[in-house]
């Protein structure tokens, strides 16, 4: 049987050990879409070592933005980001779940401040904030109105 690999990318990330089943959200967290214009290799359900079943994402020539690193960090606990030069692992890091989200997520309660509408020059925009209650599976309260995020993945802004 001829055997298939994933092309080797020369420069980019590879975001590794991702909960089996969100590399899709991994991707749309990075704003891959159809209008691509570089190799990314999505890899999912691979048997692991470490947890019984991961999912690996590959970008060529891309890295991450502290926003895309909080934002996977929340979704995905677990993931390795290694920076790809020339061919080679240059640098790996474990993604840090923070205690605090900010900014990142919205508030599904449509009266909470975070929510208010910004008609009157003195008001300013309150920034979203939640506490992280648990990462596995992923609570977020909001710190205002001290609501629970119902799936909170979906929130992301
Ligand atoms: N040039 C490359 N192109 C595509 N993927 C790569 C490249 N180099 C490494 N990788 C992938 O990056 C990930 C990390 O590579 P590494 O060699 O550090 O593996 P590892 O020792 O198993 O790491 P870990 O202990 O984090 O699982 C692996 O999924 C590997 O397949
Ligand atoms: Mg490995
Ligand atoms: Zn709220």
């Amino acid at each position: 049987m001829k055997e298939f690999r994933i092309q080797p990318i020369k420069n980019g990330t590879v975001i590794d050990h991702i909960d089996s089943g969100k590399a899709l959200k991994v991707i749309k967290i990075m704003g891959i879409d159809e209008n691509v214009t570089s190799v990314v290799s999505v890899i999912m359900h691979v048997p692991s070592s470490k947890k019984d079943f991961k999912d690996i994402v590959k970008v060529e020539d891309r890295e991450l933005n502290p926003k895309e690193l909080k934002k996977i960090a929340l979704i995905a606990p677990n993931a390795t980001i290694n920076i790809i030069r020339d061919y080679e692992v240059a640098k790996k890091t474990k993604v840090k779940p923070p205690e605090k989200v900010s900014g990142i997520v919205r508030c599904a309660n449509p009266n909470c401040i975070t929510n208010a509408r910004t008609s009157m020059e003195t008001f300013e925009p309150v920034e979203p904030e939640f506490t992280v209650e648990s990462t596995k599976p992923l609570r977020l309260r909001c710190v205002y109105c001290e609501r629970e995020l119902e799936n909170p993945e979906e929130h992301l802004i």
